[in-house]
């Protein structure tokens, strides 16, 4: 509801044009332009979108000042390692956390749901061996769309559902083959008995027939500890409002494509080192700096102008504060550190660069924190997750924020096709 408004004047022609301010439950308020070009002649010019909200959404909310981040009006500080990734699953995606026998039943259907048509296998088998699991993990989940295409008209709610359950449970083994693949390893198939998180790690690392890696103690099992942290990680990336890729996916939602080719396209808008892709090179970056000695030097070309390099894994276009996610993460890197013994070269390196920058000038002025993917990447490794899967995890765990907001988009009656127009400076 808008109660106030707000006055626009244009000094060139003396001309005023009211617009109405529509009041957000949390965070800023935003000012209705959707009339603006037809009272003005004049276009709003925002590249990046740092002004501009292009929707209404009831599903996540961000204080960047605050550091603060709610699922459906729930801290993140509530759910992550406090309900299991599937539990944050049904609490986006139906607006409350489930019952005891829905968790159960949801679980159930996803485990289910977890095995993908022969003929995407087929469809991965033909891809070069050296190609990077997010080509392949995007290429499978637009495909996905020619096995399902009867999800181009979702209307009722059990359509929705189907649709939502099914990608979630697909994506980690699409995921997983993808990775066996390039590998050049035979793929295993899910296992109905492990819960979604264990399955994701068997489907990466058991030999064929089901066992784990046999060792003079008998049989390696996936530890709980792993596990657990794997489960906190993917709830942490589980939705994050307008975010690159879910614009992404809101965009293709608009043009009224295929659900699952909308999911690609954020897959591939995540694949960026800017975004998602920032995991991978937070640690490819470490091992290029390669020794804690060598920390400053790097730290003076991030803040070198003359320099492109820029640290993986600090600062955040909404955070100008310890990004909550990236806090819960380092708590769960330093309790890891005890329970695992790491103490990896790698980590202290990590920590000299964590230490001066949090101190450093040139970072606090600009508010530039460790962000997510600083620390994901850094417990992914110690947890001997291989560097490429390092993004397909982020993919595993922002799938159900994507179908989430692809629902949201299409239950909106605000929602247009996303045509944006552009300030001509040509000849
Ligand atoms: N290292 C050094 N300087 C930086 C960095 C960095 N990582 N990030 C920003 N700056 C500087 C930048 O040079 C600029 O300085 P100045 O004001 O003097 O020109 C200032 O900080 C503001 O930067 P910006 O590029 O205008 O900020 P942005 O909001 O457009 O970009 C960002 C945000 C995340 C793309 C950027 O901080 C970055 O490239 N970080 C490294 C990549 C990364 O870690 N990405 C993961 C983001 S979190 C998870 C996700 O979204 O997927």
């Amino acid at each position: 509801m808008a109660r106030e408004t707000m006055t626009c004047t244009d000094n060139r022609t003396g001309k005023s044009v009211e617009y109405p301010i529509l009041e957000a439950t949390r965070g800023p308020d935003a000012v209705d332009i959707r009339t603006f070009y037809k009272d003005t002649g004049l276009f709003t010019y925002d590249p990046g979108f740092t002004s501009t909200a292009s929707c209404k959404s009831k599903i996540t909310f961000i204080d960047g000042g605050k550091g603060e981040l709610r699922y459906r009006g729930i801290p993140i500080e509530e759910l992550a390692g406090k309900q299991s990734y599937l539990e944050v699953c049904f609490l986006l995606l139906y607006s409350r956390l489930p019952t005891e026998e829905e968790a159960r039943d949801f679980d159930l259907e996803i485990r289910h749901r977890s095995f993908v048509h022969e003929g995407l296998r087929n469809l991965i088998e033909s891809f070069p061996s050296d190609a990077h699991p997010m080509a392949i993990l995007s290429s499978g989940v637009s495909a996905l769309s020619s096995f399902y295409y009867e999800h181009l008209q979702v209307e009722s709610d059990a359509e929705y559902h189907e649709m939502a359950s099914r990608i979630i449970a697909k994506i980690p083994t699409l995921a997983a083959f993808a990775y066996r693949h390039a590998l050049g390893i035979p793929l295993i198939y899910p296992d109905i008995e492990r819960s979604f998180t264990e399955n994701f790690l068997y489907m990466m690392r058991a030999y064929p027939g089901g066992k784990m890696k046999i060792t003079p103690e008998g049989e390696q099992k996936i530890r709980q500890v792993e596990i657990d942290a794997l489960d906190t990680i993917f709830t942490l990336h589980a939705d994050h409002e307008q975010n690159a890729s879910t614009t992404i996916v809101r965009g293709v939602a608009s043009t009224g494509a295929h659900p699952y080719v909308a999911i690609s396209a954020g897959i591939s808008a995540l694949w960026g080192r800017a975004h998602g892709g920032a995991n991978e090179s937070v640690i490819a970056q470490l091992e290029m700096i390669g020794d804690v000695k060598n920390v400053p030097e790097y730290i003076a070309r991030a803040k070198d102008k003359n320099d492109p390099f820029r640290l993986m894994g600090f600062g955040h276009r909404v955070y100008k504060n310890f990004d909550p996610r990236a806090r819960i993460l380092k708590k769960l890197q330093d309790q890891l550190k005890e329970e695992l013994g790491l103490d990896s070269k790698l980590l202290r390196i990590a920590q000299e660069i964590e230490r001066i920058a949090l101190s450093d000038d040139y970072f606090v002025s600009r508010n530039l924190y460790p962000n997510i993917d600083f620390y994901s990447g850094v417990i992914l490794y110690a947890l001997k997750i291989p560097r490429s899967m390092f993004t397909p995890i982020f993919v595993i765990g922002r799938t159900v924020g994507w179908i989430t907001q692809w629902i949201e988009f299409k239950e909106d009656p605000a929602s247009k096709i996303a045509r944006p127009r552009q300030l001509y400076t040509g000849a």
